[in-house]
């Protein structure tokens, strides 16, 4: 949430920031802002709306030139997206400018201290009273790393700050707290960001802070001090993806090439997982085979898209390891007094892996004393580094705000994970493990499959646009994927969208139904007779009542013609990795219906990215 940048260079900062901020305004788009610092002064502009706004403001009224400067995109939290609220603040003599993510807990209070001032605040965020204390700082003479410091001291809550000082055109400062910031190391240059496609352009060469840092930049150099003044070294890394993942490469959206992403990135994150020998390694698994063997209960935490992945896994893991699973939404976890001990293995999936909500999760888990594996696809991030183990996707970095690749790639790691476990558990033979393996491997032609109907979907999409409400309907491991699709067209089409397990349907929700209603419908392939047959009866219900059906069913199933309005084909797959399959129809249903009514896929309303606050 909100994409920071900070740049020290040779450059041009102004086009350095604008660039970081286009390739973080997945972040939050409400408002933009850029502040430089220029011949003693702060050189600045802030503009309401997305990037573009502030883009063509600069382009009308430039900006001086110079080699250092902040900038900030916006996902509100304090005060309305306009531009006075737009960062970066200022304090009332201009003397530094602030941009800040996250949320300043105790800023009412510290906003008294300083209105008693006298000091009149422009705005109603928490960021501006934050930028006078830092001002304060350094009127009295403190260098602006010095003023960050005792600055922090005072602040509670979440935080990523970043600054520049009017008078200091050597630096630029930096502090976290629970809110993400990565360094990219460049040969004269140096950068700030909130992810590393902030300067991925200019440095694939990055340093990971930990939590109550304070970081400082020159051209030459990068110095990290803890909250307390003492000196740290951050963690460095090799980002191992470049530019042109960054980049729509020729699709009119980040979501749409995602979408097509998915056979290569499901493939890269199989690859490797497999000793000479067969046996299934995870490079990433710090926890010893006696640690699993003591595993009697897996606790799996996730927000949004990442907990149905986690609803997939539940079936995959007790399938496969007979250990009992439960599936819980990091925002409820801490709250409902949970209980774990040493034995519990406590699973999160986080894409981005700053989820606030997982992360508070995790911690509480932690103090439980059971261990944390983390399913993740940013290396670098918060929630890998405060985990006992981790499971990296490999997905790219997933630039559309709703997630696809990054589904799918956590279903891979659900899928690796519960083999792992049965492999050192023994509750699996090494054949059966290498069966499901070389099924999971076949994935990618069968994703491709699908994606090659991708104009069947879309023509369906095109008949459904005055449609109002969709529902979805699923059952076994088909049922999450009915979650996930209703997910997908709520929030890139603004339509009612809901998801049940089919046999819920007769316990309420059938009397949603009405004359022309959608109801997709996710059919379980052959072998699963019986939950099959049920879902055909649920099915002949809602047609019954009048329902258009468009029925996801297995190559070669024709029993279900009768019932379906539309037939959609899967290629013929288990039905523990069905999901991997039947989500694509949905995602690319819900991302053309939202383009064809005029939305923006890659930036749908009040929404963000990686989601850095409870
Ligand atoms: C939906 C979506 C969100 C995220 C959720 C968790 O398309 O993207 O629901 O899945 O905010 O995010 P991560 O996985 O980054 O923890």
């Amino acid at each position: 949430m909100c994409g920071i940048v900070g740049y020290v260079g040779e450059k041009r900062a102004q086009d350095v920031v604008i660039e970081g901020l286009r390739r973080l305004e997945y972040r939050g788009y409400d408002s933009a802002g850029i502040a430089l610092v220029a011949t003693g002064t702060i050189a600045s502009d802030k503009r309401a709306g997305k990037l573009a706004n502030l883009e063509k403001a600069i382009a009308d009224r430039p900006l001086p030139p110079a080699t250092v400067g902040i900038g900030h995109t916006r996902w509100a939290t304090h005060g309305a997206p306009n531009d006075v609220n737009a960062h970066p603040h200022s304090g009332a003599q201009r003397r530094v400018a602030l941009v800040h993510n996250g949320i300043i807990e105790n800023f009412a209070e510290l906003r008294v201290g300083i209105e008693a001032d006298d000091v009149a605040l422009l705005s109603e965020t928490d960021t501006e009273v934050a930028a006078q204390l830092l001002e304060a700082e350094v009127l009295t003479g403190a260098d602006l790393t010095t003023a960050m410091l005792r600055l922090v001291n005072r602040l509670e809550g979440a935080f990523t700050l970043v600054a520049v000082d009017a008078l200091d055109p050597s630096r630029v400062v930096a502090a976290r707290r629970n809110s993400p910031l990565v360094v990219g190391i460049g040969d004269g240059e140096n950068f700030l960001g909130s992810d590393v496609a902030a300067f991925i352009e200019h440095t694939r060469e990055a340093m990971e802070l930990s939590q109550d840092q304070v970081v400082t930049i020159t051209r030459s150099g990068v110095s990290v001090r803890n909250f307390d003044g003492s000196s740290a070294e951050g963690r460095r890394y090799h980002v191992d993806w470049d530019l042109s993942a960054a980049e729509k490469d020729g699709h009119d959206w980040f979501m749409r090439k995602e979408i097509h992403e998915q056979p290569r990135a499901v493939a890269d994150s199989l690859l490797g997982r497999r000793t000479p020998e067969g046996r299934l390694h995870l490079d990433e698994m710090r926890l010893s085979d006696q640690e699993l063997r003591d595993v009697d209960k897996v606790i799996i935490i996730a927000c949004g898209t990442s907990f149905y992945a986690g609803m997939v896994a539940k079936y995959a893991i007790e399938h496969w390891t007979r250990v009992p699973v439960e599936v819980e939404l990091a925002s409820e976890f801490r709250y409902r007094d949970p209980i774990l001990d040493y034995s519990t293995l406590v699973v999160a999936i986080s894409q981005s892996g700053e989820t606030a909500d997982t992360l508070q999760a995790i911690r509480h888990a932690r103090t439980q004393r059971s261990k944390v594996l983390a399913i993740c696809n940013t290396n670098g991030s918060t929630i890998p580094r405060e985990s006992d183990a981790v499971i990296y996707t490999h997905a790219g970095p997933e630039i559309g705000v709703a997630s696809t690749k990054g589904f799918l790639t956590q279903l891979v790691a659900c899928y690796l994970l519960a083999l792992y476990l049965a492999q050192v558990k023994g509750t699996r033979y090494g054949d059966e493990i290498d069966e499901v393996m070389r099924q999971l491997e076949a994935m990618p032609d069968h994703i491709a499959t699908v994606l090659a109907s991708a104009d069947a979907i879309y023509a369906m999409a095109a008949e459904h646009v005055d449609t109002r409400s969709v529902l979805f309907l699923g059952r076994h491991a088909g049922y999450p994927v009915a979650l996930e699709g209703a997910l997908k067209l709520k929030e890139l089409a603004y339509i009612h969208a809901e998801g049940f397990a089919a046999g819920e349907l007769k316990h309420g929700p059938i009397a949603l139904v009405e004359s022309g209603l959608p109801v997709l419908c996710v059919v379980p392939p052959a072998g699963r007779d019986q939950l099959r047959d049920k879902m055909v009866s649920g099915i002949q219900e809602v047609r019954a009542r009048g329902a258009r059906t468009i029925c996801l069913v297995e190559d070669g199933d024709d029993a279900i013609t009768p019932y379906a309005d539309t037939v959609i084909r899967l290629p013929k797959v288990p039905v523990l990795l069905q999901p991997l399959v039947a989500v694509v129809p949905l995602q690319l249903f819900a991302c053309e219906l939202a383009t064809r009514m005029g939305h923006d896929v890659d930036q749908p309303r009040n929404l963000a990215k990686s989601v850095t606050v409870e």
